[in-house]
């Protein structure tokens, strides 16, 4: 039996189905090859900083239904991987040196866009790297989905059923703000799932008037409230035509917590009714995966560990269709899977009423 010795690491905003991922991987691990694992902390954090210990088989027993992530995860920015700063740290050569150190014949990534990029930069220096794909947006591309997404997507979409009947009580306008910076599948799905009335997504900027007119609409109609889901990226018409920069900068100055707070202040000064803001924030990343994300965690999670057997490296899974692939990560890395204006589930959404802010 083939001996491969194989380090995981967790990186970037955690999400439920870490941890049945790192179960699919190992469980699969020992069932294929003689398998060793070092579980790194932290992220690449712990690559760079040599923080890692060997794990035993029990620690992948138990962790299926846990949220989180038994290795623990960090941000640590893609963009300054190659950036030496104050601390005088070359991460590119400590991680590669601390993969030697553990002998590694491969390591396992599990993470988001920033983690990919970063997996794919590690590959392109010579180490054998196997991505996985996690994040609640959904957005890594060339994947149709990613663990996390649908668990996420429950918990949003009983916040926005929840809020129906306090709403509806009070006759209240109700924004509620769902996680999600560049890409609005997460809002864009539970809107749907949940009914919202309107829907604001990064990738439809929208304009003030047509979000007013909308909720007049359904008043005109005899409606006692509104729904709106907003995604935490959405921007208005005038930022939707600024620089990633300008955006930015503007975003800094905005005297409001969040694009929600900024809406909800002027619906109330406009149309003055009463309207509160709901923001579920990291609740939506947390607690015990769906029995889809665990499904599909494992199904990721096996599929990698064939990939090891294989010796099929520089590669991330995917879901396509129904299938379970791998793309080359040189091919997914700096990528985002955003939400394409012609969407058919915006048309569906307009179809059934639901106003995007956009018209
Ligand atoms: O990428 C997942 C995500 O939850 C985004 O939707 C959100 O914008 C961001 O992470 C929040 O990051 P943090 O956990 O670092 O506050």
């Amino acid at each position: 039996m083939a001996k491969r010795r194989i380090g995981i690491l967790t990186s970037g905003g955690d999400c439920p189905g870490l941890n049945a991922c790192i179960r699919g991987v190992a469980k699969a691990s020992y069932e294929l090859f003689d398998a060793e694992i070092v579980g790194i902390q932290d992220g690449y954090r712990g690559l760079i900083q040599g923080q890692w210990r060997e794990m035993e088989r029990g620690e992948f027993s138990g962790i299926l239904t846990l949220g989180g992530t038994i290795l623990g995860t960090a941000r640590t920015p893609y963009r300054n991987m190659r950036v030496i700063e104050e601390d005088e740290v070359n991460k590119v050569e400590e991680m590669k040196k601390n993969y030697k150190k553990m002998k590694l014949d491969c390591l396992v990534t599990l993470g988001g866009n920033g983690t990919h990029k970063t997996a794919n930069l590690l590959a392109q220096e010579g180490l054998n790297v196997i991505g996985l794909p996690k994040t609640i947006d959904n957005d890594i591309y060339g994947t149709d989905v990613t663990f996390g997404f649908h668990t996420a997507l429950d918990i949003a979409t009983d916040v926005v059923d929840r809020i129906h009947t306090t709403a509806n009580s009070h006759g209240r306008i109700m924004v509620i703000e769902i996680m999600g910076n560049k890409a609005g599948w997460l809002t864009l799905y539970a809107g749907l799932a949940g009914g919202a009335d309107i829907i604001l997504l990064p990738e439809v900027p929208y304009q003030e008037k047509y979000v007013l007119e909308a909720i007049r609409r359904r008043q005109e109609d005899g409606k006692r409230f509104t729904i709106i889901a907003i995604a935490e990226g959405a921007k208005n018409a005038q930022e939707g035509a600024m620089k990633k920069k300008e955006f930015r900068a503007s975003r800094a100055e905005m005297p409001f917590s969040g694009v929600s707070y900024r809406l909800a202040h002027d619906i109330e000064n406009e149309l003055g009714c009463e309207t509160r803001v709901v923001v579920p924030g990291h609740i939506q990343r947390g607690g015990s995966p769906s029995a889809y994300d665990r499904v599909l965690s494992t199904r990721f999670g096996t599929y990698a560990a064939q990939l090891i057997r294989d010796e099929d490296y520089g590669k991330t899974v995917a879901l396509r269709g129904t299938q379970v692939v791998a793309n080359a990560l040189e091919d997914i890395a700096g990528k985002t899977k955003l939400v394409p204006s012609d969407s058919e589930l915006i048309t569906a959404g307009r179809m059934i009423g639901v106003s995007f802010g956009d018209e």
